[in-house]
Order: C-alpha cells, then structure tokens, then sequence
C-alpha cells in the first residue's frame, strides 16, 4: 500500500487525485469575490456602489459571516450514490436548489438584464425572481422559458401596483413575492439617481406612466398580512412573502395564505442590525412546518454556505450579488458557469455530509 512517504518521495501530494484515485473535480469553486473585483472594473462606479449597498459592519459581510459559522456534523460510510439536487419549489420542477433573486435593473449589468439571467438560469434547470424595478419587459423575459416569479413592491398608488401585478400575472409568472422589509430604505443605502445616471436603463418599462418616474416604489407604510389576499385575488397567483425574520411573522403570513416566505435581509440592504438569515431560518422553519415552504438569501457566497442554509430547512436558496458580478462579467454565459459551479460543488459538500438525498438533510447535521 502507498503511504504519504511514498507519495511525497513520487512528488505528489495524498490527497491528488492521481494518488487517491479520487475523482478530480470537474467544476472550479466559484469565485465570487474575484467576480465582484472584476465587476468593479467594468462597471462605472455609481453602478459598483448600487449593487453593493451598504457594506461592512452593518452590511452583508456579517450575513456572509454568520453562514460561514455554521459548522457541519458530518455523516461518514453512508451511501450517496443516489444523490441528485433535483426538487420543486411551489410545485415547479428545478434541477437544483440554487435559484435567483429578484434583483432591479439587472441592464446596469449587463445591456440584455433580466433577459440574461433568464437564459442563464433557463439553461440549468432552475427559476429566477423579477424585480419589480426590472428595466425588461415582461414579454422579454418570459419568451426566454425559464419559470419566474414576480417579486412586487406596493407601491403609494395602488392602482399602479394592481396594474402593474396584473401584468406580470399575464406575462407568464407562476407566484407573486410580496417584498415587506422595505416601509422606507436606509440613507446609507447608495441611491439608484437617475438624475446622474446616463439614462434610467427603462426603470420600470412595464409600470404605465412608470417612463416619466411618477409612479415609483419609495417605500411602503401601509401594508399588512390583508395584502397576501389581496394579490392572490387579484391574479390567482401563490404568493410568497419576502423579508420575514421572525417565527410569528412568519406565521400570520402562511395563516393569511401566504405559501411560502423568502427568510432574508434584503442582502443587508435595509434595516441595520436586524439578526442574520441564517439565525432566523430555524425559528421560521419550526413557526411554518410543513404548511408553506421556507427560502432563503442573504449571504450565500459558497457551496457550503447554500448547504448550510438547506440543513437548517431552507427548500431552496436564492443568490443575489454573486449574479450581478457574473452578469457584469461575462453575461449569461458567466451566469451559468457560476450557478454550474454552485450545483457541482453543492453536491460534493452534500456527499461529504453522507446524504443520499436532499430530504435527508437536517439540523441534525449542523451545529
Ligand atoms: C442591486 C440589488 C437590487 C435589489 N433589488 C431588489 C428588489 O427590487 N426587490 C427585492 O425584493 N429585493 C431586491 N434585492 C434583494 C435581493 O432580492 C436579495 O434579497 C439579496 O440580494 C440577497 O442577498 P445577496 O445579494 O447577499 O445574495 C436587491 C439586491 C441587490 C443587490
């Protein structure tokens, strides 16, 4: 048998593949800081400090951070040869657990936006969320074939909101996601200033009157768990809430009728020093059950980050940043490399934990 000492007299380490005869990987780690440090090359800087937001101690580095606390319980000598990552999510078959955030004006990325993303994720299997701050027409993105859902900021004017819902009802999106962390936005948070920008990049094409800038999202003040109803009503939609962080929140959302929520903090974009995704996905896991299904974003910037979240009960994740750098890089082709490379080494963590399907996984498995 060969041991180290015979491997380091051949010059090669244990843990090569050619001395283990272990399967080489075939996909590279995705690297989504040196995506964000070439995005930031590219991209003007007004755009780079957008789609950042507020960073530091009360921006996203501390959702990052609390993922990467998370500390795994591995499973050894199990079987997981049957491992795949395919799922469902609100009934819509995805081959993988990865999906895409609803994030606005995806054409200050890239010149196609969302309908990039869309191709992107269409390709591998898996769904994206559409802002509604997307400067792409509905028509656009649906004609691509990937499913989406229609994320939906109440506007002041209702009308507009119902219209505008109305739309991306017709236009093809399969939920409604009902974004109720933002009655006003945090000054930190760098402003999207058309003024200064070189032209509004169609900031909401799809919202009538919405051109001219008079009808826009500044904040919503008079929500409640009512407008679960009112949007399930007014297009027949699932709808499914985002920005929950608290277990009896949750609850009063699934009780109104909501069938899911996204545990987030808006990627650290909103309120300063609220709890992480990751310590309020099992308070929210255990207030729903199995009576809605529980996502997750905010943070997730590796493969274990994303199993993590799935062992505390996420039934899928959702990236938001790491699309945008890939998208300012390298369009849809870089998208697809990033999620590919997520899927790929999504599932080495996963056999590394010693599943053999994506139910199996748990809170038994963390700490
Ligand atoms: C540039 C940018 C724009 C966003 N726009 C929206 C939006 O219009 N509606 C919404 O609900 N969330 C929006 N988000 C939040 C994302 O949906 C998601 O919650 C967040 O980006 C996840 O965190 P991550 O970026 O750390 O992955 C935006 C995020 C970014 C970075």
């Amino acid at each position: 048998m060969r041991g180290p000492e015979d491997a380091a007299r051949a010059g090669t380490a244990v843990d090569d593949p050619a001395t283990t005869g272990a399967e080489p990987l075939d996909e590279a780690l995705p690297d989504v800081d040196g995506l964000e440090a070439e995005a930031a090359e590219v991209l003007p800087d007004h755009v780079v400090g957008y789609f950042r937001g507020p960073t530091g101690a009360y921006g996203i580095a501390t959702d990052a951070d609390r993922w990467s606390q998370v500390r795994f319980r591995p499973h050894v000598l199990r079987d997981t040869s049957g491992l795949g990552l395919a799922t469902t999510v609100l009934g819509t078959p995805v081959a993988s657990p990865v999906l895409v955030a609803p994030m606005a004006q995806q054409r200050a990325a890239h010149p196609d936006g969302e309908v990039a993303t869309a191709r992107a994720v269409g390709r591998r299997g898996t769904l994206l969320g559409v802002s509604s701050n997307t400067g792409v027409r509905f028509a656009d993105i649906d004609a691509v074939g990937a499913p989406w859902w229609f994320q939906v900021y109440v506007m002041d004017d209702r009308e507009a909101t119902a219209e505008l819902v109305t739309r991306a009802a017709q236009a093809g999106a399969r939920a409604l996601v009902l974004t109720v962390d933002t009655p006003g936005v945090d000054p930190r948070r760098p402003r999207f200033e058309p003024r200064s920008w070189p032209e509004r990049y169609g900031m909401q094409v799809n919202i009538p009157g919405g051109e001219d800038g008079r009808r826009v999202f500044r904040g919503t003040r008079d929500l409640s768990v009512r407008d679960i109803g009112w949007l399930r009503e007014l297009t027949g939609l699932p709808v499914v809430v985002k920005g929950v962080l608290r277990g009896d929140d949750a609850r009063a959302c699934v009780d109104a009728g909501a069938v899911g929520v996204v545990v987030s903090t808006h990627g650290g974009r909103c309120l300063n020093q609220t709890v992480r995704s990751a310590d309020a996905l099992p308070e929210v896991v255990a207030a729903v059950g199995d009576q809605a299904e529980v996502y997750v974003d905010s943070g997730l910037r590796t493969p274990e980050h994303v199993a993590a979240a799935l062992c505390l009960g996420a039934r899928a994740v959702f990236l938001g940043r790491p699309v945008l750098w890939a998208l300012a890089t390298g369009g849809d082709r870089r998208v697809e490399q990033l999620l590919e490379g997520f899927e790929t080494q999504l599932e080495r963590v996963l056999r590394s934990l010693g599943v053999n399907a994506l139910a199996e996984l748990g809170p038994d498995l963390v700490v």
